[in-house]
């Protein structure tokens, strides 16, 4: 799809969950190496192991990416194991183990625990990679945010929302910062997507009917429709592209008051 990426050399954190799974077998489709890091080491492992049998130039590491030290250490691994960095998708976040609770029952250590895994983690990251990319010529950053970063979240707390806010101006700041480098830093914002921890939570609710309903494509945001954007956004194709964002939510953002088929039964077609 993108012949320009072949041949590139990618970090991808959270690379053991659902999205940055996806973005790996996506990335390694288009014969990118992979550098691929997360806390989990078991389906990390068994990921490489998929994509290395597939035929991928796969590395692979747990590092905790809050933890600077040990990502100044594991981007210098991933730079000797590549022979270079030109990509980097900060996808590892979530809740980081942290219950749901309002903004102000949250405990202090929940609050550092999201941020440190959602935007310390990206800023740790950005960081270790930036001299590596310069030194590659240039290249490209992808900050997995959330459609919470201009909303709110729906599952999570308010160090949640405010880590993945908080991304955003990262995202902004970085590519001014790197600009010279021939670095270009964007973000994706996926509304709800259906990952498989995501299918086992709905699928005991009745959630995985309701948020096709709710959203105007009709459909929940899936892996892969995350991993394009993403890709997109890595390639030659978005060149002109730096310190912006891209929803990924099926048109949830729009705001639309009511659910689409209520909204579309007050204006019938041809009715005008
Ligand atoms: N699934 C969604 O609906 C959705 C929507 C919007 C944004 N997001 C964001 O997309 C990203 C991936 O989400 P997912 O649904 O695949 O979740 P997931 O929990 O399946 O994957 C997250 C991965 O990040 C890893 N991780 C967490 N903290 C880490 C740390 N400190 N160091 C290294 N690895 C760490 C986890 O082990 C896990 O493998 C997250 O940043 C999440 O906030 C998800």
């Amino acid at each position: 799809m993108y012949p320009d990426l072949e041949g590139r050399r990618a970090i991808v954190t959270g690379a053991a969950g659902g999205i940055g799974a996806g973005v790996a077998r996506a990335f390694a489709a288009q014969r990118i190496a992979l550098a691929l890091w997360d806390v989990q080491h078991e389906p990390l492992e068994a990921l490489a192991a998929e994509l290395r049998t597939a035929g991928a130039t796969v590395a692979s590491e747990v590092v905790d990416v809050a933890d600077s030290a040990a990502v100044a250490a594991a981007a210098a691994a991933a730079e000797r194991a590549l022979g270079g960095i030109d990509l980097l998708v900060n996808v590892a976040g979530g809740n980081a183990g942290t219950r749901p609770a309002l903004v102000q029952d949250i405990p202090g250590e929940d609050w550092d625990r999201v941020v440190g895994a959602n935007l310390s983690s990206a800023f740790h990251c950005i960081r270790a990679c930036s001299d590596p990319m310069r030194r590659a010529g240039g290249g490209a950053v992808v900050n997995v945010a959330s459609l919470a970063s201009i909303t709110m979240s729906l599952h999570f707390g308010a160090s949640y929302t405010a880590a993945k806010a908080g991304l955003l101006g990262l995202t902004r700041h970085a590519a001014m910062d790197l600009s010279r480098d021939g670095i270009r830093v964007n973000a994706v914002l996926p509304g709800p997507v259906i990952t498989e921890v995501m299918r086992l939570h709905a699928s005991k609710s009745t959630l995985i009917d309701s948020i096709p309903k709710q959203v105007p494509l009709g459909r929940w945001v899936e892996v892969d429709d995350v991993a394009n954007a993403i890709l997109f956004l890595c390639s030659r194709a978005s060149s002109a592209c730096t310190g912006t964002h891209l929803i990924v939510d099926c048109g949830l953002h729009i705001g639309c008051p009511s659910p689409p088929d209520v909204y579309f039964a007050q204006r019938p077609s041809g009715s005008a």
